[in-house]
């Protein structure tokens, strides 16, 4: 079996990969001894763009048919995903939605899967089992206010057609830099970040371990 995050973040080893590592990390706990492998796929190594609407993935009697025909970085790792046991999909906020690189990703990924039929059915070779996880400065009031959980709640719906319900979980209040005294940030209390980060960022990566835990049923 095999499990993949897909990181969402520029960053290899800040919030959001670290919350990905940590829901493998759970994924691994629950399969016991069933013998299961984990890989972290990080986006901004690719070079690729989103669709480009060729359609070749819905061409009638294609060699493309259900299937992205674009050759490029994504290529060799849509075949790996076709194949996964579980995906997780994990990308900080970037003005009120997810990173440009994974919403490109998605593209590529979901809509060869999605026929145009009267029911809009979807063909993917496995439907696994999924979890996003969202890493985000606002506090979790903000994020209930502003709107945010509606944009989540339709990224999530696309995946739930095409694969399964994604499990969710956000991680609000983040540390953005190592060091707050060397950016400008007046906006932030650097005092209250750090506060947070110390009790509620371990809970956060909790809370990812225990989504790990819960993907494969
Ligand atoms: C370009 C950019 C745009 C951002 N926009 C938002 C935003 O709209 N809302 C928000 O809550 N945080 C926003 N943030 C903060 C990040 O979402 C947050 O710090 C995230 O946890 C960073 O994840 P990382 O540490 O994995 O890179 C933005 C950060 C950047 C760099």
């Amino acid at each position: 079996m095999k499990v993949y995050a897909i990181n969402g973040s520029p960053r290899k080893n800040k919030n959001t990969a670290t919350l990905l590592q940590k829901a493998l990390d759970g994924v691994k706990e629950s399969a016991k001894d069933k013998e299961i492998e984990t890989e972290i796929i990080n986006l901004y190594d690719l070079n690729y763009t989103g669709c480009k609407s060729c359609f070749a993935c819905k061409r009638l009697g294609g060699t493309s048919y259900g299937k992205c025909a674009i050759k490029d970085d994504i290529y060799e790792v849509l075949e790996k995903l076709s194949q996964a046991d579980g995906l997780i999909f994990g990308s900080p906020i970037y003005f009120g939605t997810i990173t440009g690189q994974l919403q490109s990703f998605l593209e590529r990924l979901l809509f060869p899967y999605l026929v145009y039929d009267e029911n809009y059915s979807s063909i993917p070779p496995k439907k696994m089992p999924t979890a996003f996880i969202y890493t985000m400065n606002v506090p979790e009031e903000v994020m209930n206010q502003i709107g945010y959980l509606k944009t989540f709640h339709r990224i999530e719906s696309v995946i739930e057609r095409i694969f399964t319900k994604p499990l969710a979980m956000y991680s609000n209040n983040t540390y953005q830099f190592d060091d707050y005294s060397k950016y400008k940030s007046s906006a932030f209390s650097e005092e209250a970040k750090a506060a947070h980060r110390k009790i509620q960022f371990p809970l956060d990566c909790q809370k990812a371990f225990e989504l790990g835990v819960n993907l494969i049923k």
